[in-house]
């Protein structure tokens, strides 16, 4: 950086700043934010970006995705899964542990964290699942996991966690260490009853045994087991799910899907609704958005879950949808349509994730890392899943119409995404790790 001298200047804007909206002009230098503020006293800068019109946030960090890769490659790749996260405004996402090979140990995660690396085009920090044994707690804290994912339902770890003292030893240990630990929250025993009774095609069969009892049975369980500890609970589905959860002290999340689809679109679509947990009725799905509305939630996050199209199409088609570039449109659409108000657009999808999970992201600060997304509150666009840049081209909102688009993404001080391309070489995005006491934020 020069003296005085930006490298970057996002000039008439309308900025998301200390809790309210201004006019200026942003400076980038050296990846960080070095000015925000009136246009006449702003730094001159190498670069500049007319954004008239346009309001800067800070970059959203999604913290439910499955970027896949690996063993899983032909679902999606670091980079197409990264290239969808800035494609939807996305500057930082949070990756699950449910890969081929799982992430289960630190070595394994330094090793998927150094194939990332070269080309992820937004910031990725990585989960793991418990490793076999609670020692590996520690290499799994040192290796930078920004948590632990445990599927309550179908565990896919070897410690064994289905015995609750053992669950419960086992967060505490996680804890201990500044790990949060995050539940995919479904009753195996309920799943298992009621896959027994259920009838049908594959779609419906799989909604039927994962009914809403599933996860309020579960999230009552983990309560009386946990809390007061750092849980979150992903996905959540119920309402009742979502009080149970709040009164144990939980941190909660919901998806788009759940918040803004009804099990209507399970007849519809089939397969290309169906996800796990599946949709619910009107009436749950009315008093989801309710609690959104009334600020009961503490993240909206995608749960990203590309499969290929012939998979879902196929005799077994597997649940998960892709969440990426329909996220931040659907958020945003609330707010242009004043049912959800800016500033908690920007605590759902930034500073919510960033305390819970101890990141130095999700917010536009002097000195902080430049990751940012431009948007336009008024632009009305239709949802095409056919141009989304995830490998996984079909949505169960496509062809829906939204009021509020991302049209340029900044990651790290450098475009990602602008109208509608990504313009990053792979390898933009960072690594990341938590700030956890006397640790680094980069890998
Ligand atoms: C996820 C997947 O495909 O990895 N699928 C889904 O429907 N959500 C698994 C999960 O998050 O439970
Ligand atoms: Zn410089
Ligand atoms: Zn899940
Ligand atoms: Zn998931």
């Amino acid at each position: 950086m020069g003296q005085g001298r930006a490298d970057l200047a996002i000039k008439n804007v309308f900025v998301f700043y200390g809790g309210s909206v201004l006019k200026g002009c942003i400076c980038i230098s050296d990846g960080l934010i070095a000015y925000v503020g009136k246009e006449a006293n702003a730094p001159k800068a190498d670069a500049v970006i007319r954004a008239k019109g346009l309001l800067a946030l800070p970059g959203p960090i999604d913290v439910h995705v499955h970027l896949r890769d690996e063993g899983q490659a032909y679902k999606e790749d670091f980079f197409t899964g990264t290239s969808s996260a800035v494609a939807g405004g996305i500057t930082t996402v949070l990756d699950m542990p449910n890969t081929v090979p799982p992430v289960d140990s630190g070595r394994r995660l330094l090793e998927r964290a150094r194939k990332a690396r070269k080309a992820i085009v937004a910031n990725v920090g990585f989960y793991s699942l418990f490793p076999p044994d609670l020692e590996g707690l520690v290499e799994l804290a040192r290796a930078g996991a920004v948590g632990i994912k445990v599927y309550f339902h179908q565990p896919k770890t070897k410690l064994n966690i289905s015995d609750p003292e053992k669950l419960r030893e086992a967060v505490l240990a996680a804890n201990e260490l500044g790990l949060p630990v995050a539940f995919h929250a479904e009753d195996p025993l309920l799943i298992e009853a009621s896959s027994a009774r259920a009838e049908g095609g594959p779609v419906e069969a799989f909604v039927s045994s994962h009914p809403p009892e599933a996860e309020v049975s579960a999230v009552m369980t983990l309560s009386n087991l946990l809390r007061g500890l750092k849980v979150h609970i992903c996905h959540i589905s119920t309402p009742e799910g979502l009080r149970e959860a709040k009164k144990a002290g939980f941190t909660v999340e919901a998806t788009p899907h759940h918040l803004f689809l009804t099990s209507d679109a399970h007849a519809r679509l089939g397969p290309l609704a169906l996800m796990d947990p599946p949709l619910r009725p009107e009436g749950a799905v009315r008093d989801l958005r309710e609690a959104l509305y009334s600020g009961l939630l503490d993240v909206v996050a995608s749960d990203h879950a590309p499969h290929s199209l012939e998979e879902k199409m196929g005799p077994n088609p597997p649940p998960g949808i892709p969440g990426l570039e329909t996220m931040l449109p659907l958020l945003l659409n609330e707010v242009a349509e004043r049912r959800l108000p800016l500033a908690e657009l920007v605590r759902l999808l930034c500073a919510g994730p960033a305390d819970i999970f101890g990141l130095d992201r999700g917010r536009l600060e002097l000195g902080g890392p430049a990751d940012l997304v431009l948007v336009d509150l008024k632009a009305k666009t239709r949802i095409r899943a056919t141009d989304f840049k995830s490998k996984a081209k079909y949505s169960p909102f496509d062809g829906l119409e939204v009021r509020g688009l991302p049209v340029i993404t900044v990651v790290n001080g450098s475009l990602a995404f602008r109208e509608g391309e990504v313009v990053a070489e792979p390898g933009l995005g960072s690594v990341i790790r938590p700030l956890r006491a006397g640790g680094r934020a980069e890998a």
